[in-house]
């Protein structure tokens, strides 16, 4: 297997378009989830309703990649002696998908059932998921630039 397959793509981008509209119209379910917690009225709004269906839409898609992954396989890492680097990056991409289904698992408690607790893990995941982003990005810079490897055209249709 040389690239991933047209349905992983698929995935990975749509993902990848949902988790950048979930960070950049954070703010009114933060400010909702606040006056909730205070017992305070709030108006439900359009981008309060997307975050909550954003967010299951990207439980539904990691967990249904994680089957196909079973199922299909991945590439193969260009250097299959590279011990190291391919265990780093299986743990962050194992990482991912462990962050990205907690992520919903965590929102969810925290707005269903009110949970302060689980608004903060919730807030936590997200740092995580943006530290696990940069390392993604530097793996695939260095591997184009040091191991000469272009790994995005894997990635790509
Ligand atoms: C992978 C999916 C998700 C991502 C990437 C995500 C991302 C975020 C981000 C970046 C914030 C702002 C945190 C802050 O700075 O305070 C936030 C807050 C929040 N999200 Fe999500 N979210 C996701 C799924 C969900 C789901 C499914 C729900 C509910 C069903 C949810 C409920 C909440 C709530 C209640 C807050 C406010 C928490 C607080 O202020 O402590 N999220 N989310
Ligand atoms: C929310 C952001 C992102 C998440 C959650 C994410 C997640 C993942 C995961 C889990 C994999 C591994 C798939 C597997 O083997 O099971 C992967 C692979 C990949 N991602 Fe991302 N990714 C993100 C952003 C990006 C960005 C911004 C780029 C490019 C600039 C990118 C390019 C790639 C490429 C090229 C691969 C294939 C690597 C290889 O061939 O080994 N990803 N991504």
């Amino acid at each position: 297997m040389e690239k991933y397959t047209k349905l992983q793509i698929w995935m990975h981008w749509i993902v990848f378009i949902l988790v950048i509209f979930q960070y950049v119209f954070h703010e009114p379910i933060v400010q909702a989830f606040d006056l909730r917690v205070e017992g305070m009225d709030y108006s439900q709004s359009t981008l309060i309703s997307l975050h909550l269906a954003f967010g299951g839409l990207i439980f539904l898609l990691v967990a249904a990649r994680i089957w196909v992954r079973v199922e299909q396989g991945v590439p193969e890492h260009p250097d299959e002696h590279a011990i190291l680097i391919n265990l780093i990056s299986k743990a962050v991409h194992w990482s991912f998908y462990g962050v990205l289904l907690l992520l919903p698992i965590t929102g969810g408690f925290a707005w269903f059932q009110l949970s302060v607790s689980a608004g903060n893990v919730h807030e936590t995941l997200r740092g995580i998921l943006i530290l696990l982003v940069s390392v993604h990005v530097s793996a695939l810079l260095f591997h184009f630039f040091i191991s000469k490897y272009n790994l995005f055209k894997r990635m790509w249709w």
